[in-house]
């Protein structure tokens, strides 16, 4: 497969000796139509080939222009908070001392495989304590929305900017805001390989101040029976003012840049200011 952006990538479930990761204790071993699982832990073994369509290269650019533009100059460690399996500091850590923090050990478990050379932390965002401070945290590809409630976002990023050095920059692109996300949407995503086939349809629903996802997954490895399972996945919607009043309140010079890295979310960047609040 190859990806935008230059640069042959094999998924993880397509590389050598790693087949056997859907197969995976995670991984229901039969058909479990009802049961929804939690965020993450069935997903996390086939997570990199749900989103082979992303642009990890294009994202780590952008991180780079950034940096260049608001950070500190010869800026040298990188923390990356709700990292996932990993890819942006597998491209990132030829260029600063990285740290990896997730809550998931199921996706900690496919990073360790991508990342040589990188920290790898177990840790929720919302109150992780690494007693070091960081030229960028990055938060990315909508893991903040994970925290839920706004006085859960706003303790996350006081978390955040706690562990910058002053003059150091925070990337967050974050989940859908309260104005673009669509309840009721139905989506359908399709990754077919020799190999490995798996269908997920997707319905997003607005309760409040939250988005829920439920997605049913269907996963065929050539060899093996086909797994079915569900996650839900329950994010906040926080306005573009409420995350940078956020960002402000923790002591962040804090603005919001409308592209981004992914269509309709937009980006924010803050620089912490020389004393936190
Ligand atoms: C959509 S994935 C994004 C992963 C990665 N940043 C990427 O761009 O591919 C969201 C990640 O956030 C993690 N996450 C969710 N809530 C978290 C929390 N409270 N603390 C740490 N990680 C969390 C999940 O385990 C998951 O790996």
């Amino acid at each position: 497969m190859k990806r935008r952006g230059g640069g042959r990538w094999i998924p993880t479930a397509l590389r050598a000796g790693s087949l056997r990761n859907v197969n995976n204790p995670g991984f229901p071993r039969r058909i479990v139509p009802r049961a929804v699982l939690a965020e993450y832990t069935t997903l996390a073994p086939i997570y990199d080939e749900v989103y082979a369509w992303k642009d990890y290269e294009r994202d780590v650019r952008e991180i780079r222009r950034i940096v260049r533009r608001s950070g500190r100059p010869g800026s040298r460690t990188l923390l990356d908070v709700g990292c996932g399996t990993g890819h942006h500091l597998r491209l990132l850590r030829g260029m600063f001392r990285c740290t990896g923090l997730d809550r998931s050990p199921s996706m900690l478990r496919i990073a360790r495989r991508h990342g040589r050379g990188v920290r790898w932390v177990r840790g929720d965002m919302e109150r992780f304590e690494l007693g070091e401070e960081f030229d960028v945290v990055t938060c990315l590809f909508g893991a903040i929305g994970y925290v839920r409630t706004l006085p859960r976002l706003r303790k996350t990023i006081r978390t955040l900017a706690r562990h910058l050095r002053a003059g150091g920059v925070l990337i967050v692109d974050p989940w859908l805001s309260p104005e673009v996300f669509r309840s009721g949407h139905l989506d359908l995503l399709v990754h077919d390989t020799p190999q490995l086939k798996i269908a997920r349809v997707g319905l997003g629903r607005r309760r409040g101040r939250t988005s829920t996802i439920d997605f049913g997954y269907a996963v065929g490895q050539k060899g093996g029976p086909i797994r079915v399972f569900r996650e839900r996945h329950t994010q906040g919607l926080f306005s573009v003012r409420e995350q940078l009043a956020a960002m402000e309140a923790a002591g962040l010079a804090a603005r919001f840049e409308r592209g981004g890295f992914t269509k309709q979310r937009g980006l924010f960047v803050g620089v912490r200011r020389s004393s936190l609040p």
